[in-house]
């Protein structure tokens, strides 16, 4: 379906315009992802100022290919925010919008976006898949914003992140404990460990426990079982877990310098981690940064886009605009995402976005479209879901495999041994020895591979199809033959293989590198 209806084949134009939330420093895009989108076929047009507050000035976008001028009339207009009341009035009937929408928090937003005739797109609404991770705007903001909350807190701070033994005395590295090891917990726990603090972690998933250590922090574990979700998010804890973690924190408030807040289940307020006696019960001149605190707040005392210092002089962070404090990074990766997005509209790189509604990720961002909200979508089921601890229930039932009956069994069999005699009797008799040694290779085949773990079967692949080169040597035995025929399969049969081998190896080694760090 095209996104619209004008039958004509001229390029659409897309529109970056300036944010009007007050204190936003991102754009929709940088020069270099204008490049992306000129490259898809597209004209654009940056509003004037747009880029200003991220360092990106008119004349850059210009030298970049874009034009200066009216940016909201465009076709496809591109934003940080969601738009104003105002801001949706200056859209053209028809045109679409993709911007950070908030969609399951803002059902009015959508419905007006619907009623002015638009198709609104939202970045937000991206699905946890790996295929859509990098249009993943959340995750690249959170990975900002984690790092960023670390250096908040160390301005803070008025020690300290490492630790160091000087002539003037010895000085301890400072301790950190990051709740919830998500995509900003994660970008936190690799920011803190790489100023040189002891930084722990928590979180309900356990599996996030080897992301932890591998960045170099420890994990704290709450030994109480938690339902994992299947869409790459935390489901909400249980009363049990939420006790058991309440004593984690009340001992670590006790004894940490910094604590970094990120949890978040989505669709609900965020869970209360850190209450007031916790923080009344850490040291003077220790920071939180409730990550959080937009949606809620995982500390108690945390105050939506500001610092304060409580009585027992700990500094409460609850800044909502981490990842617009390093805008310039911060709109290239926006941009960046939202280019990989107009790539997967435009598969005929001809400046036309059409919206796919069988693709899961087009159909999940796909908030409004012309006058009907489409939010929610219908669920999509993550392929690196955690597996099913035990004693979790049993998953939904498949659909069941016919399954052959005994006397059919017995049928195929009876079919299968007459047709193999008929074959001995009547084949050359090289026929029948190769043909043995290939059913034996087939029944060899299914069970050896049938035990391989499935993760390891792209490797298996490539060294077999490598193992497969053996062709060349008949292949070489042969090239002489006096029939040009012979010769020219020889030939063939050389190239081919010797693809095989090659590219066999190839994919091995980069699988391989894959696993080897650094
Ligand atoms: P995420 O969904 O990747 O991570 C959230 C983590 O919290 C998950 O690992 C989840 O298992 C964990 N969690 C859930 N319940 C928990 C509990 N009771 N105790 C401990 N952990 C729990 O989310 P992401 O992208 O890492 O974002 C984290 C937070 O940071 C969100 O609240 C997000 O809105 C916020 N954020 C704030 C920004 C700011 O400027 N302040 C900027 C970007 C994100």
């Amino acid at each position: 379906m095209s996104a619209h209806e004008s039958a004509h084949h001229s390029p659409q134009r897309i529109g970056v315009v300036a944010e009007s939330v007050p204190g936003e420093t991102r754009v929709a895009a940088t020069p270099a992802t204008v490049r992306q989108l000129l490259a898809l076929g597209y004209q654009v047009v940056v509003e004037s100022g747009a880029g200003a507050a991220s360092g990106f000035g008119d004349q850059a976008y210009l030298d970049a290919g874009a034009e200066a001028g009216a940016a909201w009339d465009a076709d496809l207009v591109l934003k940080v925010n969601p738009p104003s009341d105002t801001e949706i009035a200056r859209l053209r009937r028809g045109a679409t919008v993709i911007a950070l929408l908030a969609p399951a928090q803002s059902p009015e937003l959508l419905t007006a976006l619907a009623r002015a005739g638009v198709t609104a797109l939202a970045l937000d609404a991206v699905p946890r898949i790996s295929r859509a991770q990098s249009m993943d705007v959340l995750s690249s903001m959170a990975n900002i914003a984690g790092y960023r909350a670390v250096i908040e807190a160390a301005h803070v701070f008025g020690r300290f992140f490492t630790g160091q033994v000087t002539a003037a005395g010895k000085v301890p590295p400072a301790k950190v404990l990051v709740a919830g090891a998500g995509v900003a917990g994660l970008a936190a726990i690799g920011a803190a460990c790489s100023l040189g603090a002891v930084v722990r972690a928590t979180d309900p998933r356990p599996e996030v426990a080897d992301q932890v250590r591998s960045l170099g922090g420890e994990y704290l574990p709450v030994d109480v079982a938690q339902e994992a979700g299947t869409d790459g998010y935390a489901r909400a804890t249980s009363a049990d877990y939420d006790r058991a973690a309440a004593e984690l924190y009340h001992d670590q408030a006790r004894d940490v310098d910094i604590v970094i807040t990120t949890a978040l289940v989505p669709g609900r307020p965020a869970p209360i981690l850190l209450t007031a006696e916790d923080v009344a019960a850490m040291k003077p001149g220790s920071v939180v940064v409730d990550m959080a605190a937009g949606q809620g707040g995982n500390v108690e005392g945390t105050v939506p886009g500001r610092a304060v210092v409580t009585d027992n002089g700990v500094t409460l962070i609850g800044y909502t605009d981490l990842a617009s404090r390093l805008p310039a990074q911060a709109s290239q990766l926006f941009g960046t995402n939202l280019a990989n997005l107009l790539k997967l509209l435009t598969p005929g790189r001809d400046g036309r976005a059409v919206i796919d509604f069988d693709d899961a990720v087009q159909r999940a961002v796909t908030v409004v479209r012309h006058d009907e909200v489409t939010w929610p979508p219908p669920p999509v089921a993550v392929s690196a879901a955690p597996a099913a601890p035990p004693g979790s229930p049993p998953p939904a039932p498949q659909p069941k495999q016919q399954r052959l009956t005994p006397a059919r069994r017995l049928a195929l069999t009876g079919l299968g041994m007459v047709a193999l005699f008929l074959l001995v009797a009547f084949a050359p008799a090289q026929l029948a020895g190769n043909f043995t040694v290939f059913a034996l290779a087939v029944v060899i085949g299914y069970y050896v591979i049938g035990k391989v773990h499935h993760a390891l079967h792209t490797p298996l692949m490539s060294v077999t199809n490598a193992i497969s080169g053996i062709v060349v040597i008949g292949a070489l035995l042969q090239i002489g033959h006096e029939s040009r025929i012979v010769t020219a399969l020889s030939f063939v049969a050389i190239l081919l293989t010797s693809v095989n081998i090659f590219g066999g190896f190839a994919v091995t080694r980069r699988m391989l590198s894959m696993f080897s760090k650094g």
